[in-house]
């Protein structure tokens, strides 16, 4: 997978994109991330990407030049890229649509700023907007983090062990059951027993009845579906 992000604050990558899981997908070579500076694609001396809204009102609005530009270079070299407009008005996030994307091979990531970015973009150029939660945030770039971060880890052979995939939360509708590691007995609590039985199937049972304890209890909205 390849993923190209836009953005006027590229130095708020460096470290996400050079840690953990993400640094790592990268060193295997199973995404390739692709930083640009949006004032880069800029025509004027002053590489300028903002300007005030028209019909007047607070804020600066982000200026759709260097965005068509910046989207124009990528795709001369890579047309097939679905382009993403990060926005508190896109559709919210969730597993699922992790999981849509993860499957692709090319993703442009619009990182927005300011009261956010001319209209003509989302016209023209998004393919989906997505938002991560009904807050506001000042830029895009925290929630494109979020979206990289929940996509590469999809990616097959990115997380050593593929299983981790299958059992944790949302998958079938379920958040994951409760974890314990040693010591058995950490100041006076201790492990359920049946997690040192040895028992798989007994351990598998009462994990599964966890799971669905935990939904009910939180999120009763995940069994209904
Ligand atoms: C201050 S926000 C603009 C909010 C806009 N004026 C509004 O009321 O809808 C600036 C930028 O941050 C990003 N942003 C803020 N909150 C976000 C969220 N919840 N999800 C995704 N992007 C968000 C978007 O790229 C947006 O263009």
């Amino acid at each position: 997978m390849r993923i190209d992000i836009l953005t006027i604050f590229p130095k708020m990558f460096d470290p996400v994109l050079n840690e953990s899981i993400i640094k790592r997908a990268q060193a295997k070579g199973k995404v390739k991330i692709y930083v640009h500076d949006s004032r880069d694609y800029t025509l004027d001396k002053h590489r300028k990407v903002d300007d005030r809204p028209f019909g007047g009102g607070s804020g600066m609005v982000m200026r759709p030049e260097p965005i068509f530009n910046c989207v124009e270079a990528i795709r001369r070299k890579a047309k097939k890229a679905k382009i993403i407009l990060l926005t508190p008005q896109g559709k919210t996030l969730n597993q699922n649509t992790a999981k849509k994307l993860s499957r692709l091979s090319h993703l442009i990531l619009i990182c927005g700023h300011y009261e956010g970015i001319d209209e003509r973009v989302r016209i023209k150029l998004a393919d989906k907007e997505i938002s991560i939660g009904d807050y506001v945030l000042t830029g895009g770039e925290l929630p494109a983090m979020v979206l990289i971060d929940a996509i590469v880890r999809l990616i097959p052979g990115v997380l050593g062990d593929k299983n981790s995939l299958n059992f944790e939360s949302f998958e079938g509708n379920l958040l994951e059951y409760p974890h314990y590691t040693r010591p058995a007995n950490f100041r006076k609590m201790d492990v359920p027993e049946i997690l040192l039985s040895g028992d798989h199937n007994k351990i598998e049972a009462w994990r599964r009845m966890q799971a669905l304890k935990r939904t009910k209890a939180r999120r009763p909205d995940l069994l209904k579906q």
